[in-house]
């Protein structure tokens, strides 16, 4: 990207020089001014603390008509808002840049400084050359940026415990509690905390939390890096006493984590270290200017209190009878609290969280109590979904109230915990006795959609649980609809489950003792998840996971982050999301960047491949659940291994490209083409059949292009006819059964596609709709209303929430509503939707990063109407089912008389119109 970099006294003249009307202050808005709105900084709104140096700046335009487009653009970063007000870009003034390029703004000023605030706006030029009025001001503010900065200790409270294995008896210490009065003597101008910690920690100021995040400071290995929030807490202070407090819990760092118990490893917690401990300071700057800091250390007061256990898997225990009532206020005794211990500080840098945290989406209300058991309470909260439980209670002090959860109920009315395993998921709280007490758990969550209530006094009402949705993300990219009720249930389990599992990590499921990052379905999910949710700096977050983790001889690990393994340590399939997932993110965000930062991995993980592969063949090798969860057909690893090998040198190919890396660029297009002639040799006959013949086979084979020239429709026609003969049901699992639907389509099999996507039998997506799902099973019959306790399943093993086959949602996006990317990030857009007689309409939208991009097809009669519409800024084409233009009306006239480029196609029996932005209706009669 090139960038004009023309001083501030150049662009006045520069707006004359390129002939711009300029339009001044003065001049009353016009209506056809493009507006540049949804400014972002590191994909995130206003961000606070960051410690990239180099931030990338976005926005979204909106303009009013028809191919409306940005020539130009200028972005303005001050020191303060008056300085940004009088149009006095004193920290960045980028000119006027000659650029249609909205996002992936690399910041090109001078040097940001540790701990500063710097405010911004944009205005852009448009085709006609006005100029737009400034945008809005948007703000984002540095972390600290050097060691130096840091002025804490990592303290906490000792609660006489140095180490454990145990694997019969649970260990769940108290929370720690921390606390420090200061007084502060002069007028603050701005208050800042930087604060962070081994564990988790909630952040409280003189009686109040700060902030609305969960589960700070979020996962990471904890050796490499360690993640701080900086929030603004000018408002929260105040002249005279102060009080900063925190509460600290395990979390991933010392608490349970994963299938570690269940399967005995030498560890079962404590995999990052022993005692979790928080660290961190204020900076104040008064009026005056002078700074005050006042930073973690042994002058803090240490103690445990209500928070009896808190565990991400076992569950929280409250005691209330122990609270420490006004702790994180002034006036406080605390001569009884003990002086916290300090603890190593880690080895891991410290650096701001680049991602999305987790927070409350949603307030759930019971649609329904039973009553099951004489005192044994379940409230339904109508969907499968991960969170905690708010309670509501009153009653005699020392009444002890439980809280389990559950995905599913059993035939007699209880919940189903045994899919739970070792997860213990039991809350309980022990009221202090003194009116209403409502309370949430801190730092605990579960998988579930029933809440069982016991040793509740009295009969419980409907308020007295509410579910808080927790999730990293919001699921609000995109919509879609069709003819077809069940898939437009299936549309709304899909997001409910990605809004579940994208939890700090792409979690495989949010309930057993499990909720690692697999790798696994996170790359076979990526790109469906992009549709539904803006998942680029959660994404980013997690590649930066995954890139710690990568094993020391080049494979990508089963999760990340991966605090352990059992004996294979990689898996076919799994450690390729080290290729798939960065891929994906430069094809929907147009991230060059975190492809520079992944490819020296990346280029380690293609030589571990080319080490472990005979003529180019790579082997199974690993762990090995090659085409997981698939019924009736297997697959076998090799195959797997060797297609996938091969559809990362396709896709290392198009990466190095990207980077403007041609030679790599060409290395890896020749190791591709090596690949699938090694690889087609092996497993493809002369008869376009494929040695194993099931359906997998087919789908990756052909959607990874490894067939050879002129075999592909002998491939297609098999993969079709299998479906047929399966009576139009998949026998595939996580890996192959978005790849056939993939591949049907993209080999015209639309209507055999659509057959498969309304299926109901099982094994089918509306097999689980029709029994009642709210969520994405991890199998194709994880249960029916006809079972009792899934007697033929393995109950233990058997997730309610699992996204891997809610990867459909790339299929719906990308070929029912036909809506994809010819480059990379939604410039050139392509709307080609698979327009079938299977349904009577598809509806659906998408917010890119370029805006919202909406594609729809519905039946009348016999013609056929297309509704698009596309965003400011971008050109689309836009494929028609009919080689006649002459049937085709556009906007209601003639195609020929709008002024749009058209071709046809006689063999495809397709046309296709080019347009820019702007909404377009299609009518075609065929
Ligand atoms: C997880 C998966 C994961 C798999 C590996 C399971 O226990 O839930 O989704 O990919 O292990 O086979």
């Amino acid at each position: 990207m090139k960038q004009n970099t023309i001083t501030c006294l150049i662009i006045k003249i520069g707006i004359l020089c390129f002939g711009f009307n300029h339009i001044t202050a003065n001049t009353s808005p016009q209506k056809d001014l493009l507006n540049p709105k949804e400014l972002r900084v590191e994909y995130l709104e206003n961000p606070k603390g960051i410690t990239t140096t180099k931030p990338r700046f976005s926005w979204i335009l909106e303009g009013e008509g028809r191919n409306r487009s940005q020539i130009a653009y200028q972005i303005l970063v001050a020191t303060s808002q008056k300085k940004l007000d009088q149009d006095d870009g004193d920290v960045w003034d980028s000119g006027i840049v000659k650029s249609n390029v909205t996002n992936q703004v690399e910041f090109a000023g001078s040097d940001l400084l540790s701990k500063a605030s710097y405010f911004w706006k944009v205005k852009v030029w448009d085709e006609k050359k006005q100029d737009s009025e400034w945008s809005p001001t948007a703000y984002f503010s540095m972390g600290l940026l050097n060691f130096s900065d840091w002025k804490g200790l990592f303290i906490s409270h000792y609660v006489g415990y140095d180490n454990t294995d145990k694997y019969d008896s649970l260990y769940l210490p108290p929370a720690r509690y921390l606390r420090k009065s200061f007084t502060l003597k002069k007028k603050i101008k701005r208050a800042t905390a930087h604060t962070t910690a081994l564990g988790l920690y909630e952040l409280h100021l003189n009686g109040k939390k700060i902030n609305d995040a969960y589960f700070l400071p979020g996962w990471t290995d904890y050796n490499k890096r360690v993640y701080y929030q900086t929030f603004d807490i000018t408002d929260q202070l105040k002249q005279g006493e102060n009080v900063i407090g925190a509460i600290i819990g395990d979390g991933w760092y010392s608490g349970y984590i994963g299938y570690a118990l269940l399967v005995r490893l030498d560890k079962v917690r404590e995999f990052y270290g022993v005692n979790p401990s928080f660290m961190g300071q204020i900076e104040i700057e008064y009026e005056d200017g002078t700074f005050e800091t006042i930073a973690s250390d042994t002058s803090w007061k240490s103690n445990q209190g209500a928070i009896r256990e808190a565990d991400i898997l076992m569950g929280e225990t409250y005691d209330a009878r122990l609270e420490l009532t006004g702790w994180d206020t002034p006036g406080y005794n605390d001569s009884d609290w003990k002086s916290p211990k300090v603890y190593t500080y880690p080895d891991g840098k410290l650096e701001a969280h680049p991602g999305t945290l987790v927070k409350s989406r949603e307030r759930l209300k019971p649609i329904e109590i039973t009553e099951p058991k004489p005192g044994t309470y379940v409230f339904n909260l109508g969907k499968n979904f991960a969170g905690i439980a708010e309670l509501k209670v009153q009653g005699p002090k020392g009444t002890k109230v439980q809280l389990r959860f559950g995905e599913i109920l059993k035939r007699d009315g209880n919940i189903q915990t045994e899919n739970l395993r070792l997860a213990r998921a039991t809350d309980t709280y022990i009221l202090k006795g003194e009116g209403l007490e409502i309370w949430q758990p801190k730092f605990t969550y579960h998988g579930f959609q029933y809440v069982e209530v016991t040793g509740y006094p009295g009969k419980p009402t409907l308020d007295a649980i509410t579910g808080i949705v927790l999730s990293s993300i919001e699921t609000d990219a995109s919509t879609f609809q069709s003819s077809d009720q069940m898939n437009n249930v299936l549309f709304k389990n899909i997001k409910t489950t990605q809004s579940a599992n994208f939890f700090e990590v792409p979690t495989d499921c949010p309930q057993r003792d499990e909720r690692l990052g697999w790798t696994g379905d996170a790359q076979t999910y990526m790109r469906s998840a992009t549709y539904n949710a803006d998942v680029a700096a959660f994404m980013t977050k997690f590649l930066i996971d995954l890139n710690d983790s990568q094993r020391w001889y080049g494979a990508y690990p089963n999760f990340a982050p991966f605090p352990y393994s059992r004996p294979d340590q990689y898996a076919p399939a799994w450690m390729d999301a080290g290729i798939i997932i960065p891929y994906n993110m430069y094809k929907v965000y147009n991230d060059i960047r975190i492809l520079d930062y992944m490819y020296e991995g990346m280029e380690k993980f293609m030589q571990f491949q080319k080490d472990a592969s005979t003529d180019y063949l790579r082997p199974g090798g690993g762990n090995n659940w090659g085409d997981w969860l698939a019924v009736n057909e297997e697959t076998s690893h090799d195959f797997i291994g060797a297609a996938y090998y091969g559809y990362d040198a396709k896709l290392m190919a198009e990466m190095a490209e990207a980077l403007n890396k041609k030679e790599d660029a060409k290395k890896y297009g020749k190791l591709f083409e090596n690949i699938k002639k090694a690889f087609s040799e092996k497993y493809i006959l002369e008869n376009g059949q494929t040695t194993e013949d099931t359906q997998t086979t087919y789908a990756l084979a052909l959607y990874f292009n490894l067939y050879p020239e002129g075999l592909e429709k002998e491939g297609a026609d098999r993969l079709a006819e299998k479906i047929k003969n399966n009576g139009y049901k998949f026998s595939s699992g996580f890996l192959g059964t978005k790849h056939v639907m993939l591949a049907l389509s993209k080999y015209g099999y639309d209507d055999l596609a659509y057959k498969l996507f309304k299926q109901t039998e099982y094994p089918s997506w509306g097999y689980s709709v029709e029994n009642g799902s709210t969520s994405i099973w991890e199998r194709w019959n994880s249960y029916t209303k006809d079972d009792t306790v899934n007697s033929d399943l393995n109950a233990k093993m058997n997730s309610f929430s699992h996204y891997a086959f809610g990867s459909v949602a790339e299929w719906m996006f990308l070929y029912a509503a036909g809506i994809d990317t010819e480059d990379s990030g939604y410039r050139n857009i392509i709307i080609k939707p698979a327009v079938s007689k299977e349904m009577d309409f598809i509806s659906a939208s998408y917010k890119s990063i370029n805006g919202t991009i909406t594609s729809s097809w519905k039946w009348k009669g016999k013609k056929l109407i297309i509704n698009v519409s596309i965003p400011t800024n971008t050109s689309a084409k836009i494929y028609l089912p009919s080689a006649d233009l002459n049937n085709v009306k556009m906007n209601g006239k003639k195609i020929a008389n709008e002024k749009v480029k058209t071709t046809s196609q006689e063999q495809t029996k397709t046309s296709v119109v080019e347009t820019g932005s702007g909404d377009y209706i299609f009518e075609i009669s065929n």
